[in-house]
């Protein structure tokens, strides 16, 4: 008999990760469960009743709250074993008129210690032959930041050094020494760059295991997409639907891994290089 496979998408009740929850339903079979999670309980479910495919249950995934991830993973344990495949794509929106001393506290809870919190409570219930994927972007690379500030970021081994130094970085928003220092105003720079270190972290202590298990970790760019998140600072009118930018996130975790992508930043199939 073979095994019923349990996906689970965060930040899925629009753009890039409704996209990802209705690409994996189609992909995956109906003896299969798709975990369509969002911030808020009453709108995951309404996103899940419009998917069809696998069987695809909304439910509430903040992954602000420092517990939630945690319960989630216990819950999927308890429920089906493990988990065969987890997309962590949240994001808090923030545009150009907001303050980044206002929004950095609860930005980083989402982007950066939701992230890091989800890869320490998912990572250990990856099933052979799972995908643990964190949706960042190619603004996540080293040399989108000044070259005092790579050490910060490079070749960091732990997620809790990671998270060290996202509080580092926040703290200098919030009390304003980051406008005078070489931080860039974008915090969506710095923080894409801790979400692709903190997958790198992770990659240097389960390279081995995870390869010989055929899992794949991995940070993944989609490439500029037309949401309401990118058109706050892009004209993206032209850029790809979710749902197209969706199709190689998805073929990345259908085909079988290709080793080389393992613990790096892939876009398009390709590594784009750290720095
Ligand atoms: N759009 C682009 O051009 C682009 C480019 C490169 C990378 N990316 C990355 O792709 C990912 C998706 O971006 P997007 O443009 O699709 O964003 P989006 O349309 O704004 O969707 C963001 C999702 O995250 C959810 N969310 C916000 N706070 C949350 C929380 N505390 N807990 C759980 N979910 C939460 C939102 O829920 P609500 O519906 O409740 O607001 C929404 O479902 C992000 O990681 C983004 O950085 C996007």
């Amino acid at each position: 008999m073979t095994t019923s496979r349990i996906a689970l998408v965060t930040g899925a009740t629009q753009g890039l990760g409704l996209a990802l929850a209705e690409g994996l339903a189609r992909r995956l079979t109906a003896r299969d469960v798709v975990y369509l999670t969002g911030r808020d309980s009453g709108r995951a479910a309404e996103a899940a009743k419009s998917l069809s495919g696998a069987e695809v249950r909304g439910e509430l995934l903040d992954v602000a709250d420092p517990e939630a991830a945690t319960r989630f993973a216990e819950r999927l344990r308890d429920r089906h074993g493990g988990v065969d495949i987890v997309f962590g794509n949240a994001v808090m929106r923030v545009g150009p008129e907001d303050d980044p001393r206002e929004i950095i506290d609860p930005y980083t809870q989402v982007n950066n210690f939701g992230t890091t919190r989800l890869l320490r409570a998912f990572a250990p219930l990856v099933r052979d032959n799972g995908r643990l994927i964190v949706v960042a972007s190619s603004l996540g690379t080293l040399h989108q930041l000044a070259p005092v500030l790579h050490r910060r970021f490079d070749d960091l081994s732990t997620l809790d050094q990671v998270d060290k130094q996202v509080v580092a970085w926040r703290d200098a928003v919030a009390d304003g020494s980051a406008r005078s220092g070489a931080w860039p105003g974008f915090v969506n720079i710095p923080s894409k760059i801790a979400q692709v270190a903190a997958v790198r972290a992770l990659a240097s202590q389960r390279r081995e295991s995870d390869l010989a298990r055929g899992i794949l970790l991995a940070a993944v760019c989609p490439g500029m997409i037309n949401t309401p998140t990118s058109a706050k600072w892009w004209d993206v009118s032209t850029a790809p639907s979710p749902a197209e930018a969706a199709v190689a996130l998805l073929d990345l975790v259908f085909a079988p891994v290709n080793p080389e992508h393992y613990g790096q930043l892939v876009r398009y199939g390709q590594i784009v290089p750290s720095k």
